[in-house]
């Protein structure tokens, strides 16, 4: 029997990994994406880039555009990073990489070299984001809205208490950020 080769997804380049699909094609739940599963967003560009690991958010239509929106703490570096440059990732891994999520999610980049540490391969987009080779499904986002929500503007007692205590520190507080989609690309 003719013996194939296994595929080593760290040498392949990203044309070969991924394919483009409309945001209408993305077929995942919505539910699932947003909250069961976590995801990471990246910024920044090949020569330095940062990530952290997220959940919560979701996707749908804000002025007509496809959009993604997620809430960040003030302080996350990876914000930082999204207001610098204006364009990030979300990237959605298969199971096996629930460690590495985890562990962009433990410690800041601010003040480690977790990007050097992580055991995922870095990979550029087309347009010069940064993604993993390791991801099945990476959105592409222009940011176009970071909103600071009020306390006074909700109406559970449940959100309110939520966000007073979010809002005891000016680092604490949260984010809601929105980013039209420009690209989708799906593993192949
Ligand atoms: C499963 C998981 C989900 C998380 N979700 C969020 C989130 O939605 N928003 C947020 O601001 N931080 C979230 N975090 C925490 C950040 O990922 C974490 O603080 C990270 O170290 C920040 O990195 P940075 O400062 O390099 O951007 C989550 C962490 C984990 C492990």
């Amino acid at each position: 029997m003719k013996k194939t080769k296994p595929v080593n997804i760290r040498e392949m380049n990203f044309n070969q990994l991924f394919k483009q699909i409309s945001p209408e094609e993305i077929c995942d739940n919505v539910f699932t994406l947003a909250g069961k599963d976590f995801y990471v967003i990246t910024a920044g560009k090949e020569d330095y880039y940062n990530s952290l690991t997220a959940s919560g958010g979701g996707l749908g239509l804000l002025f007509r555009k496809p959009t993604t929106w997620c809430v960040l703490r003030a302080d996350r570096y990876t914000l930082e990073m999204i207001q610098k440059e204006q364009t990030y990732t979300m990237s959605y891994f298969p199971k096996e990489y629930k460690g590495q999520m985890l562990f962009l999610g433990s410690k800041s980049g601010r003040e480690s070299d977790k990007m050097k540490e992580v055991e995922l391969t870095s990979v550029q987009t087309p347009s010069g984001d940064m993604s993993f080779k390791e991801a099945r499904l990476i959105i592409e986002c222009k940011l176009t809205q970071i909103t600071t929500p009020n306390p006074n503007d909700f109406y559970t007692q449940e959100a309110k208490d939520y966000l007073n205590e979010a809002y005891k520190d000016a680092s604490d507080y949260r984010k809601y950020v929105f980013g039209e989609i420009t690209y989708v690309w799906v593993k192949k």
